[in-house]
Protein backbone atom coordinates (compact mmCIF):
# COMPACT_ATOMS: atom_id res chain seq x y z
CA UNK A 1 0.00 0.00 0.00
CA UNK A 2 1.18 3.78 -0.94
CA UNK A 3 0.97 6.10 1.66
CA UNK A 4 0.69 9.38 -0.30
CA UNK A 5 0.08 13.50 0.33
CA UNK A 6 -2.47 14.51 -1.53
CA UNK A 7 -3.38 17.92 -0.28
CA UNK A 8 -0.97 20.98 1.36
CA UNK A 9 -2.60 24.12 3.13
CA UNK A 10 -0.80 26.99 5.09
CA UNK A 11 -1.71 29.78 7.24
CA UNK A 12 0.39 32.83 8.19
CA UNK A 13 -0.95 35.39 10.45
CA UNK A 14 -2.02 38.87 8.67
CA UNK A 15 0.00 40.99 10.25
CA UNK A 16 3.92 41.12 9.26
CA UNK A 17 7.03 42.52 11.77
CA UNK A 18 10.34 43.41 9.93
CA UNK A 19 13.59 43.40 11.22
CA UNK A 20 13.58 46.76 11.29
CA UNK A 21 9.95 46.93 13.10
CA UNK A 22 12.06 44.75 15.63
CA UNK A 23 14.53 47.27 16.02
CA UNK A 24 12.20 49.72 17.62
CA UNK A 25 11.73 47.00 20.19
CA UNK A 26 15.07 45.73 21.07
CA UNK A 27 18.46 46.93 20.91
CA UNK A 28 19.07 44.67 17.39
CA UNK A 29 19.60 44.95 13.65
CA UNK A 30 18.29 44.01 9.77
CA UNK A 31 21.82 43.49 9.44
CA UNK A 32 22.34 41.81 12.25
CA UNK A 33 19.59 39.42 12.10
CA UNK A 34 20.16 38.96 8.39
CA UNK A 35 23.59 38.26 7.86
CA UNK A 36 23.02 35.58 11.37
CA UNK A 37 20.01 33.76 10.51
CA UNK A 38 18.78 35.22 7.17
CA UNK A 39 15.75 35.94 8.23
CA UNK A 40 13.78 39.13 7.01
CA UNK A 41 10.34 39.27 8.66
CA UNK A 42 7.96 37.31 10.35
CA UNK A 43 4.24 37.23 10.65
CA UNK A 44 2.87 37.49 14.51
CA UNK A 45 -0.49 36.84 15.49
CA UNK A 46 -3.12 39.23 16.83
CA UNK A 47 -6.28 37.96 16.25
CA UNK A 48 -5.29 34.52 14.94
CA UNK A 49 -4.70 31.52 17.17
CA UNK A 50 -2.71 28.14 17.04
CA UNK A 51 -6.66 26.91 16.72
CA UNK A 52 -7.73 29.43 13.83
CA UNK A 53 -4.68 29.34 11.82
CA UNK A 54 -4.48 25.63 12.07
CA UNK A 55 -8.28 25.25 10.52
CA UNK A 56 -7.26 27.50 7.86
CA UNK A 57 -4.45 25.72 6.98
CA UNK A 58 -6.66 22.24 7.33
CA UNK A 59 -9.06 23.57 5.01
CA UNK A 60 -7.23 24.45 2.02
CA UNK A 61 -5.29 20.95 2.45
CA UNK A 62 -8.80 19.44 2.15
CA UNK A 63 -9.62 21.86 -0.16
CA UNK A 64 -6.44 20.64 -2.52
CA UNK A 65 -6.51 17.35 -1.87
CA UNK A 66 -10.40 17.76 -2.81
CA UNK A 67 -11.54 15.71 0.25
CA UNK A 68 -14.51 16.84 2.56
CA UNK A 69 -13.64 16.88 6.34
CA UNK A 70 -16.51 14.35 6.73
CA UNK A 71 -13.89 11.52 5.28
CA UNK A 72 -10.64 12.51 7.77
CA UNK A 73 -10.41 9.54 10.19
CA UNK A 74 -7.15 10.99 12.00
CA UNK A 75 -6.24 14.37 12.87
CA UNK A 76 -2.86 14.95 14.51
CA UNK A 77 -1.79 18.68 15.58
CA UNK A 78 1.85 18.90 16.12
CA UNK A 79 2.19 21.96 18.62
CA UNK A 80 4.13 23.09 20.83
CA UNK A 81 2.01 26.27 21.78
CA UNK A 82 -1.55 25.63 21.55
CA UNK A 83 -4.48 27.62 23.01
CA UNK A 84 -5.80 24.96 25.96
CA UNK A 85 -3.73 22.46 27.82
CA UNK A 86 -6.81 20.51 27.15
CA UNK A 87 -9.06 20.31 24.80
CA UNK A 88 -6.33 19.91 22.31
CA UNK A 89 -5.26 21.57 19.54
CA UNK A 90 -6.36 18.61 17.18
CA UNK A 91 -9.51 18.53 19.09
CA UNK A 92 -10.14 22.28 18.51
CA UNK A 93 -9.49 21.79 14.93
CA UNK A 94 -12.04 18.63 14.31
CA UNK A 95 -14.68 20.85 15.95
CA UNK A 96 -13.92 23.65 13.71
CA UNK A 97 -13.83 21.79 10.63
CA UNK A 98 -16.68 19.37 11.65
CA UNK A 99 -14.84 16.47 11.18
CA UNK A 100 -16.60 14.79 13.21
CA UNK A 101 -15.86 10.78 12.28
CA UNK A 102 -11.63 11.55 13.10
CA UNK A 103 -9.71 10.66 16.15
CA UNK A 104 -7.82 13.43 17.22
CA UNK A 105 -4.79 14.68 19.69
CA UNK A 106 -1.49 16.77 19.37
CA UNK A 107 1.86 15.31 19.37
CA UNK A 108 4.73 17.61 21.14
CA UNK A 109 8.29 17.51 19.07
CA UNK A 110 8.63 20.93 18.41
CA UNK A 111 10.22 22.06 15.29
CA UNK A 112 10.29 18.25 14.16
CA UNK A 113 6.48 17.71 14.97
CA UNK A 114 5.08 17.74 11.96
CA UNK A 115 7.45 15.24 10.41
CA UNK A 116 6.69 12.97 14.40
CA UNK A 117 2.98 13.40 13.47
CA UNK A 118 3.90 12.23 9.18
CA UNK A 119 5.63 9.01 10.81
CA UNK A 120 2.65 8.85 13.37
CA UNK A 121 -0.17 9.13 10.67
CA UNK A 122 2.04 6.55 8.44
CA UNK A 123 2.00 3.88 10.72
CA UNK A 124 -1.72 4.32 11.26
CA UNK A 125 -2.31 3.97 7.42
CA UNK A 126 -0.02 1.02 6.80
CA UNK A 127 -1.57 -1.03 9.06
CA UNK A 128 -5.07 -0.01 7.99
CA UNK A 129 -6.64 1.06 10.57
CA UNK A 130 -7.29 4.21 9.17
CA UNK A 131 -7.28 5.51 5.59
CA UNK A 132 -7.35 9.41 5.54
CA UNK A 133 -5.24 11.75 8.07
CA UNK A 134 -5.05 15.13 8.32
CA UNK A 135 -2.38 16.43 10.06
CA UNK A 136 -0.80 19.92 10.82
CA UNK A 137 1.73 21.51 12.21
CA UNK A 138 0.71 24.71 13.88
CA UNK A 139 2.68 27.44 16.32
CA UNK A 140 2.04 30.83 17.87
CA UNK A 141 5.54 31.33 19.31
CA UNK A 142 5.41 35.09 19.64
CA UNK A 143 3.65 34.00 23.25
CA UNK A 144 6.33 32.60 24.77
CA UNK A 145 8.94 34.94 23.81
CA UNK A 146 10.42 36.99 25.50
CA UNK A 147 10.23 40.08 24.01
CA UNK A 148 12.75 41.98 26.09
CA UNK A 149 15.38 39.01 24.65
CA UNK A 150 16.71 39.82 21.49
CA UNK A 151 19.11 36.77 21.29
CA UNK A 152 15.56 34.66 20.97
CA UNK A 153 12.92 37.26 19.51
CA UNK A 154 13.87 37.66 16.71
CA UNK A 155 14.18 34.35 15.26
CA UNK A 156 10.62 32.76 15.39
CA UNK A 157 6.83 33.58 14.01
CA UNK A 158 3.82 32.42 13.90
CA UNK A 159 1.86 30.06 11.45
CA UNK A 160 0.44 26.90 10.35
CA UNK A 161 0.89 24.31 7.64
CA UNK A 162 -1.16 21.43 7.16
CA UNK A 163 -1.06 17.74 4.88
CA UNK A 164 -3.93 15.19 3.67
CA UNK A 165 -2.36 11.79 4.17
CA UNK A 166 -4.32 8.94 2.65
CA UNK A 167 -3.48 5.12 1.94
CA UNK A 168 -3.64 4.77 -1.72
CA UNK A 169 -3.77 1.71 -4.15
CA UNK A 170 -0.78 0.38 -5.60
CA UNK A 171 -0.22 2.17 -9.18
CA UNK A 172 -1.26 5.46 -7.56
CA UNK A 173 2.10 6.61 -6.56
CA UNK A 174 4.92 5.27 -4.28
CA UNK A 175 4.68 8.51 -1.60
CA UNK A 176 6.67 7.79 1.88
CA UNK A 177 10.00 5.39 0.92
CA UNK A 178 11.51 5.76 4.16
CA UNK A 179 11.75 7.09 7.37
CA UNK A 180 13.55 7.60 10.56
CA UNK A 181 13.08 9.75 13.85
CA UNK A 182 14.96 10.12 16.96
CA UNK A 183 15.46 11.65 20.42
CA UNK A 184 18.14 12.74 22.42
CA UNK A 185 16.11 14.09 26.27
CA UNK A 186 19.66 13.91 27.83
CA UNK A 187 20.61 17.07 25.79
CA UNK A 188 17.21 19.11 25.86
CA UNK A 189 17.78 21.94 28.26
CA UNK A 190 20.03 23.54 25.39
CA UNK A 191 16.76 24.84 24.20
CA UNK A 192 13.61 25.00 26.67
CA UNK A 193 10.68 26.64 27.54
CA UNK A 194 9.09 26.08 31.15
CA UNK A 195 5.53 24.93 31.95
CA UNK A 196 3.33 26.15 34.74
CA UNK A 197 4.72 25.92 38.31
CA UNK A 198 3.01 24.12 40.64
CA UNK A 199 1.04 26.35 43.00
CA UNK A 200 -0.56 23.58 45.40
CA UNK A 201 -0.75 24.45 49.01
CA UNK A 202 2.38 22.26 49.87
CA UNK A 203 4.69 23.85 46.81
CA UNK A 204 3.30 27.10 46.80
CA UNK A 205 5.63 28.36 44.45
CA UNK A 206 4.49 31.60 42.84
CA UNK A 207 3.19 31.88 39.08
CA UNK A 208 6.42 33.43 36.73
CA UNK A 209 5.29 33.28 33.31
CA UNK A 210 8.39 31.83 31.86
CA UNK A 211 9.59 32.17 27.78
CA UNK A 212 12.28 30.29 25.75
CA UNK A 213 15.25 30.21 25.93
CA UNK A 214 18.51 28.99 23.92
CA UNK A 215 21.91 27.63 23.94
CA UNK A 216 21.81 29.08 20.36
CA UNK A 217 25.61 27.31 19.79
CA UNK A 218 24.96 24.29 21.23
CA UNK A 219 21.63 24.04 19.18
CA UNK A 220 23.31 25.21 15.64
CA UNK A 221 26.45 22.36 16.42
CA UNK A 222 23.22 19.86 17.22
CA UNK A 223 21.43 20.54 14.05
CA UNK A 224 24.48 20.74 11.86
CA UNK A 225 25.81 16.66 12.70
CA UNK A 226 22.48 15.19 13.45
CA UNK A 227 20.38 16.54 10.10
CA UNK A 228 22.93 14.95 7.36
CA UNK A 229 23.48 12.43 9.35
CA UNK A 230 19.96 11.48 9.48
CA UNK A 231 19.03 12.41 6.18
CA UNK A 232 21.83 10.08 4.46
CA UNK A 233 19.93 7.64 6.56
CA UNK A 234 16.97 7.42 4.99
CA UNK A 235 18.70 7.85 1.47
CA UNK A 236 20.31 4.69 2.13
CA UNK A 237 16.87 3.27 3.63
CA UNK A 238 15.45 4.47 0.21
CA UNK A 239 18.33 3.12 -1.72
CA UNK A 240 18.92 6.63 -3.34
CA UNK A 241 21.46 9.45 -3.10
CA UNK A 242 21.71 13.25 -2.88
CA UNK A 243 21.87 13.12 -6.87
CA UNK A 244 18.33 11.58 -7.05
CA UNK A 245 16.40 14.20 -4.84
CA UNK A 246 14.47 17.21 -6.30
CA UNK A 247 14.46 19.09 -2.51
CA UNK A 248 15.52 18.89 0.18
CA UNK A 249 12.87 20.55 2.65
CA UNK A 250 14.38 21.42 5.96
CA UNK A 251 13.02 22.22 8.89
CA UNK A 252 13.52 26.57 8.83
CA UNK A 253 15.63 27.39 11.58
CA UNK A 254 18.54 29.45 10.14
CA UNK A 255 20.03 29.76 6.77
CA UNK A 256 23.35 29.12 7.83
CA UNK A 257 22.17 25.43 9.06
CA UNK A 258 20.50 24.81 5.75
CA UNK A 259 24.02 25.72 3.95
CA UNK A 260 25.76 23.92 6.30
CA UNK A 261 23.67 20.66 5.98
CA UNK A 262 23.36 21.46 1.53
CA UNK A 263 27.89 21.42 2.23
CA UNK A 264 27.91 18.43 4.08
CA UNK A 265 25.25 16.42 2.21
CA UNK A 266 27.20 18.16 -1.06
CA UNK A 267 23.94 18.64 -2.60
CA UNK A 268 23.60 21.81 -4.70
CA UNK A 269 22.32 24.75 -2.48
CA UNK A 270 19.36 25.48 -4.81
CA UNK A 271 17.63 22.13 -3.80
CA UNK A 272 17.32 23.32 -0.67
CA UNK A 273 13.97 25.84 -1.47
CA UNK A 274 13.57 28.55 1.72
CA UNK A 275 10.61 30.52 3.48
CA UNK A 276 12.65 31.65 6.59
CA UNK A 277 13.39 35.30 4.96
CA UNK A 278 9.56 35.95 5.24
CA UNK A 279 8.08 33.49 8.24
CA UNK A 280 11.40 32.87 10.62
CA UNK A 281 11.30 29.92 12.74
CA UNK A 282 7.63 28.65 13.00
CA UNK A 283 8.72 25.63 14.68
CA UNK A 284 6.83 22.49 13.72
CA UNK A 285 4.50 24.55 11.42
CA UNK A 286 8.01 25.09 9.01
CA UNK A 287 8.04 22.11 6.79
CA UNK A 288 4.46 22.21 5.83
CA UNK A 289 4.29 25.90 5.53
CA UNK A 290 7.50 25.61 2.82
CA UNK A 291 5.55 22.05 1.43
CA UNK A 292 2.23 24.02 0.70
CA UNK A 293 4.06 27.45 -0.76
CA UNK A 294 6.35 24.63 -3.45
CA UNK A 295 3.58 22.78 -3.94
CA UNK A 296 1.35 26.04 -4.99
CA UNK A 297 3.85 27.12 -7.00
CA UNK A 298 4.17 24.07 -9.03
CA UNK A 299 7.18 22.69 -8.28
CA UNK A 300 6.55 19.27 -7.20
CA UNK A 301 5.79 17.49 -10.23
CA UNK A 302 4.64 13.42 -9.47
CA UNK A 303 7.09 11.12 -9.43
CA UNK A 304 9.45 13.48 -8.08
CA UNK A 305 11.34 12.27 -4.86
CA UNK A 306 11.57 14.66 -2.06
CA UNK A 307 14.02 14.59 1.35
CA UNK A 308 11.74 16.17 4.46
CA UNK A 309 13.10 16.77 7.37
CA UNK A 310 12.45 18.05 10.85
CA UNK A 311 15.09 19.21 13.68
CA UNK A 312 14.82 21.26 17.19
CA UNK A 313 13.53 21.44 20.90
CA UNK A 314 13.83 17.29 23.00
CA UNK A 315 16.37 17.35 21.10
CA UNK A 316 14.14 15.56 18.35
CA UNK A 317 14.70 15.20 14.63
CA UNK A 318 13.63 13.31 11.78
CA UNK A 319 14.02 12.74 7.85
CA UNK A 320 11.71 10.85 4.96
CA UNK A 321 12.25 10.21 1.59
CA UNK A 322 9.10 10.78 -0.30
CA UNK A 323 7.64 10.47 -3.50
CA UNK A 324 5.01 13.07 -4.53
N1 LIG B 1 20.88 41.61 17.57
C1 LIG B 1 22.13 42.10 17.79
N2 LIG B 1 23.05 41.44 18.52
C2 LIG B 1 22.68 40.26 19.05
C3 LIG B 1 21.41 39.72 18.88
C4 LIG B 1 20.50 40.44 18.10
N3 LIG B 1 19.25 40.00 17.85
N4 LIG B 1 21.36 38.53 19.53
C5 LIG B 1 22.55 38.33 20.09
N5 LIG B 1 23.36 39.39 19.82
C6 LIG B 1 24.75 39.60 20.23
C7 LIG B 1 25.11 38.88 21.50
O1 LIG B 1 24.74 39.64 22.62
C8 LIG B 1 26.60 38.74 21.35
O2 LIG B 1 27.19 39.97 21.70
P1 LIG B 1 28.57 40.00 22.53
O3 LIG B 1 29.60 39.35 21.62
O4 LIG B 1 28.81 41.46 22.74
O5 LIG B 1 28.33 39.22 23.78
C9 LIG B 1 26.81 38.57 19.85
O6 LIG B 1 25.61 39.05 19.23
C10 LIG B 1 27.06 37.14 19.44
O7 LIG B 1 26.09 36.32 20.06
P2 LIG B 1 26.07 34.78 19.81
O8 LIG B 1 24.92 34.18 20.54
O9 LIG B 1 27.44 34.23 20.06
O10 LIG B 1 25.80 34.75 18.25
P3 LIG B 1 25.88 33.54 17.25
O11 LIG B 1 26.88 33.83 16.21
O12 LIG B 1 25.97 32.21 17.96
O13 LIG B 1 24.45 33.61 16.56
C11 LIG B 1 22.34 32.46 16.61
C12 LIG B 1 23.30 33.41 17.33
C13 LIG B 1 21.15 32.24 17.50
C14 LIG B 1 21.89 33.14 15.30
C15 LIG B 1 23.08 31.12 16.30
O14 LIG B 1 23.69 30.61 17.47
C16 LIG B 1 22.16 30.08 15.74
O15 LIG B 1 21.70 30.19 14.61
N6 LIG B 1 21.86 29.02 16.53
C17 LIG B 1 20.85 28.06 16.17
C18 LIG B 1 19.55 28.53 16.75
C19 LIG B 1 18.36 27.85 16.18
O16 LIG B 1 18.24 27.74 14.99
N7 LIG B 1 17.45 27.42 17.06
C20 LIG B 1 16.24 26.79 16.72
C21 LIG B 1 16.49 25.40 16.25
S1 LIG B 1 15.03 24.57 16.01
Amino acid sequence: MAIRIIGTGSSLPRQVMTNDDLAEVVDTSDEWISSRTGIKERHLAKEETTATMSAEAARKALMDARIGAEEVDLLIAATITGDYITPSTACEVQALLGAGKAVAFDINAACSGFMFALHTAYAYLQTGIYKTALIVGAETLSKIMDWTDRSTCVLFGDGAGAAVVRACEEGEGSGLLAFEQGSDGSRGKVLACEGRQNGNPLAGRPFVPSYVHMDGQEVYKFAVTTVPASIRRVLEEAGMTEADIKYFVLHQANIRIIQSVAKRLKAEEEKFPVSLDHCGNVSAASVPILLDEMNRKGLLEKGDKIVMSGFGGGLTWASAVVEW
